[in-house]
């Protein structure tokens, strides 16, 4: 048996049934050290695809490239979603970027006209990081894809000093640009129909329509970015992903590169001018 006994704190998100897979089961809970670290246990255990965890705070956030997500209780929003896509493994940053396309749509209906996104995966509001996604993978036999778990993270009604000093100008809310508090519930539910939207997209039709959607949502097309990759630094103009998700840089050219790891700095104020 994989379920975890949640408990039931987020009154508001139901599983709807008309989610064809994302969110058809919930779990939540009130404080874990991580929901990607629960949907592992449960995934490991034979959970189907689907399966939703939430909570309403986490102990041990965790964030790309060994980071902590700081997850402060009762502002914000941590889930993780349990996929089994029919991918090879090469595939699964489909699936994270799919994520990414489906967060930056839901939020851009609480603010129209503020969200983008960075690549690979981060979704910024008027240039600032308000939502992360790290997504964990097991692979099957013959490079398949076991079940790969999305974390997303969305900071909702979090005010910059409770992120940290080292997030607090990087980081923004939903609350912060709105200067109001934001339903979790109402975010929550639009995440998951969000991402249910595209994931069957992404299924059914293929990656196309999803790279074209997260292309118009990139602020960093057609400009000249810096990547860092671990000690390596390097600076090109940012033209599409692939069909991997990789970042192209200068396509044209004979510099012309895919890069599959790393992180863009941002130099300047704000990414989104
Ligand atoms: C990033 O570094 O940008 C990724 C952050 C991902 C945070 C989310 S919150 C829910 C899930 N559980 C975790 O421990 N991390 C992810």
């Amino acid at each position: 048996m994989y379920g975890c006994g949640g408990k039931n704190i987020y009154m508001a998100v139901e599983p709807m049934h008309h989610h064809k897979i994302i969110g058809r089961e919930l779990h939540t809970f009130s404080s874990v050290a991580s929901t990607n670290s629960i949907a592992l246990q449960m995934a490991q255990a034979g959970a189907p695809e689907g399966v939703t965890i939430i909570a309403d705070e986490q102990t041990g956030g965790r964030g790309r490239l060994g980071r902590v997500w700081q997850s402060p209780p009762g502002v914000n929003l941590y889930m993780s979603v349990i996929l089994r896509p029919a991918l090879s493994a090469s595939d699964a940053p489909r699936v994270t970027i799919t994520a990414g396309v489906a967060v930056a749509e839901a939020l851009t209906r609480f603010c129209p006209g503020d969200v983008s996104i960075k690549w690979p995966n981060d979704v910024l509001l008027k240039g600032r990081k308000v939502s992360g996604i790290l997504s964990e993978m097991k692979t099957g036999e013959h490079g398949t894809i076991d079940f790969v778990i999305v974390g997303i993270g969305v900071n909702i009604n979090s005010d910059g000093d409770c992120l940290g000093p080292a997030l607090c100008h990087s980081a923004i809310s939903l609350k912060e640009v709105l200067l109001h508090e934001v339903s979790r519930a109402e975010v929550t539910n639009e995440v998951i129909m969000s991402f249910d939207t595209w994931y069957n997209i992404l299924i059914s039709r293929g990656f196309n329509d999803v790279r074209k959607q997260w292309r118009s949502r990139c602020a960093m097309m057609g400009k000249e970015v810096t990547i860092r990759d671990g000690d390596t630094t390097f600076t090109g103009v940012a033209e599409d992903i692939d069909m991997t998700g990789a970042l192209i840089l200068d396509a044209q050219t004979s510099n012309s590169r895919h890069v599959i790891s790393g992180e863009i700095i941002i130099t300047g104020e704000c990414i989104c001018c």
